[in-house]
């Protein structure tokens, strides 16, 4: 279990990763001395560093070490201490060389990257659990080390590996969660395909096989690699609890876009003393600004919606991307108080200098190449004065105003191969619906499906679910719950489809939501790439829908307010409203997207009684709240002047690209 470590050493938190051990020790003091100049409160340190720290196995050159952490000690700039274990060196490799992944394929991927791990390998664990106890003994009670950094972004570039090592430690884990391989190949469907199992032996991971793969051996194996990494993790949590008492232990996540697919953060944000994520943008042409609300918000979700910290971003463009385009002017600023808008404690990067070598030396920093004499080090500085304006928002919470379900496990389930169509995105949905409701200046708190019995329809009036096609049947309870007691659900389609073992749950779909909805669904029809169809509402309006269709049968007691105007599913509803107790529950059968997806989210908010505030498109108000005072972000991501409307009935300027934090008067 996570300590109860309070958070209170650490600042409010302005910094980077640091790695002094790029650099050759001329420029360390250089590096301090600009840090102090941009306001920088604390450092991520090591991350990289164990061939430095320990060169030759068992030798340690603790030295450099000990003079950057008292360097950074005395210019009063905390230190965020890593544990290395994401790159273990070069000699640790030649004499274990099972501990490099394996694909699916059965190829061993080499050393010379980062991120090289099977998280089964007891050499690699027992190594990790070293370097681990060693730093550990040596800093743990250093007064500049306020945070533990384990590791690097579990989950990226390789979680899952294919190995025989692997494969053994999965047939244990199965045997602990089936008892028998009988149970097994019932919770699997073994029959299917001809692959039931008689000997624990027999079972293999789901590696490269002349056709599909089942399922549920499928999500079991990413439940395994999931929970080997999370092993990994807690192992080298409880070495620091127990050397370092007191000091909080984090690893750095990274919840959305989708890099890290295979981590169900849910689970791991249980593990972890303080929630820190990682967000860059990514440039496909879609508003950046919208998935970074989208990721701060479902970070503050999976830290149970207290406070955490951004510990990476970039200040200009990233270098990993086809194309790497360079933040405007502002926009590092609007970035960073976006997320503390949205509940981080502060604006972390990567990195603090720039590289000069390796693989990311054209990747943006805090201290470019270009040095003190840019556009970039002094926005970097003004960020740093401003976050230091901001010290009494710490540990206020921000404030949600309607909820949407997520889940990791389901949209693994998905993205498995063989589905009605192939065009079907469970990540698409969630970031349609949230941008709809983000267009209506909206914060959202993510749930997962096993915490739906705490959605309370007086906090948030509206619960959206935009895929959920795995659901567990216990989700159906809670749904009814909510809506009897006077929510507004929203469903989309392709929900409620499967159970956890990707078995289709029994009776006509939607499985366990068909009660709430008040309708069946008859038959999937899905849409070719191109091919769109047309919605009808009662007064007339269109929608013009694409992807899928389906024969909805609505009950006695459930409205038609559209339907399918043509196509093969023509006649049949793609919309509807179904009353139940004091609430009311929503179900969308196909696919709508921009002005269309936004109208249908209007209906069900003007259900669930929310009125959207009056604001121009991409401006974001967004308030955090908590003893020290009421905090209003106003982030205006336009390109003219806007005016806000506070509470005391007057209208501030926001200006153009500009963020303002107004404190309500007490
Ligand atoms: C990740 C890593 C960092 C760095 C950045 C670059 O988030 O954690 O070490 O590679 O990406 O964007
Ligand atoms: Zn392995």
């Amino acid at each position: 279990m996570p300590s109860a470590a309070p958070h209170d050493r650490l600042p409010l938190a302005f910094g980077g990763d640091y790695n002094p051990e790029q650099w050759p020790q001329e420029v360390w003091q250089e590096d301090v001395r600009l840090m102090r100049e941009a306001g920088v409160t604390m450092v991520s340190l090591g991350i990289f560093a164990w061939s430095r720290i320990e060169p030759r196995p068992g030798t340690y050159d603790w030295e450099w070490l000990d003079q950057v952490i008292g360097m950074l000690h005395e210019a009063g700039i905390a230190v965020d201490l890593a544990t290395p274990t994401v790159v273990p060196p070069a000699w640790f490799y030649r004499a274990h060389p099972e501990a490099l992944p394996v694909t699916r394929e059965g190829v061993r991927l080499a050393f010379g990257s980062r991120g090289a791990i099977c998280h089964s390998d007891p050499d690699y664990r027992a190594a990790a659990a070293t370097i681990t106890t060693r730093l550990a003994e040596r800093y743990g009670s250093h007064p500049a080390v306020v945070l533990w950094h384990v590791h690097n972004e579990y989950g990226a570039p390789v979680l899952t590996c294919y190995c025989d090592t692997c494969a053994a430690a999965f047939r244990v884990w199965l045997r602990e969660r089936y008892g028998s391989t009988d149970k097994l190949n019932d919770a699997w469907g073994a029959a299917f395909w001809g692959q039931l199992y008689g000997d624990w032996d027999e079972i293999t991971p789901p590696r490269a096989t002349p056709t599909v793969v089942n399922p549920a051996q499928q999500l079991d194996y990413q439940r395994f690699a999931d929970a080997a990494a999370r092993a990994n993790f807690t192992a080298e949590r409880d070495i620091l609890h127990r050397l370092s008492p007191g000091v909080p232990v984090t690893t750095n996540f990274m919840v959305a876009p989708s890099q890290c697919q295979g981590i169900d953060y849910w689970a791991w944000g249980r593990e972890v003393d303080l929630v820190t994520n990682d967000h860059y943008l990514i440039t496909d042409g879609r508003r950046t600004h919208v998935n970074l609300a989208l990721a701060a918000d479902l970070t503050r979700s999976v830290a149970g919606g207290g406070p955490w910290l951004l510990l990476e971003q970039s200040t200009s463009g990233v270098n990993w991307q086809p194309h790497n385009p360079a933040k405007a002017p502002g926009q590092m600023a609007r970035n960073s108080l976006g997320h503390m808008a949205r509940g981080s404690e502060g604006a972390m990067f990567f990195q603090w200098r720039q590289s000069r070598h390796g693989a990311e030396k054209f990747h943006s920093a805090m201290l470019p190449h270009g040095g003190t004499g840019t556009r970039v080090w002094r926005e970097v500085a003004d960020l740093g004065r401003r976050v230091a304006g901001l010290a009494d928002l710490r540990g206020t919470r921000t404030r949600g105003d309607v909820a949407m379900v997520w889940s990791w496990e389901s949209w693994w389930a998905q993205d498995l191969e063989w589905r009605p169509s192939q065009d079907l995105d469970a990540r698409e949905r969630l970031d349609a619906f949230y941008e709809a409701l983000y267009d209506r200046h909206l914060t959202v708190d993510f749930v997962a499906p096993s915490a739906l019995s705490s959605v309370d329809p007086e906090r948030h009036p509206l619960l959206v679910v935009p895929q959920l096609y795995s659901a567990p049947a216990g989700v159906a309870a809670d749904l009814e719950r909510y809506v009897s007691r006077g929510g507004t659900l929203l469903v989309s389609f392709f929900s409620g489809i499967v159970d956890e073992h990707d078995a289709v749950h029994t009776g006509p779909y939607p499985g366990p939501l068909r009660d709430v909805l008040g309708l069946t669904v008859e038959e999937f029809d899905p849409l070719l790439p191109g091919e769109t169809v047309t919605v009808r509402t009662a007064d007339g309006g269109t929608y013009t829908a694409d992807l899928w269709s389906e024969y909805v049968v609505p009950g006695d007691d459930c409205q038609t307010v559209a339907a399918f105007a043509d196509g093969r599913t023509a006649g049949h509803p793609a919309l509807t409203r179904h009353p139940l107790g004091e609430g009311t529950a929503w179900y969308l059968a196909t696919r709508l997207t921009g002005a269309d997806l936004a109208a249908v989210v209007d209906l069900a908010l003007a259900d669930a009684g929310i009125t959207p505030a009056d604001l121009p498109r991409d401006v974001e108000l967004v308030v955090r709240e908590g003893e020290s005072g009421v905090f209003r972000f106003a982030v205006n991501h336009t390109e003219t002047e806007v005016k806000v409307l506070l509470p005391d009935g007057s209208r501030a300027a926001v200006p153009a690209g500009g963020v303002e934090v107004f404190r309500d008067r007490r």
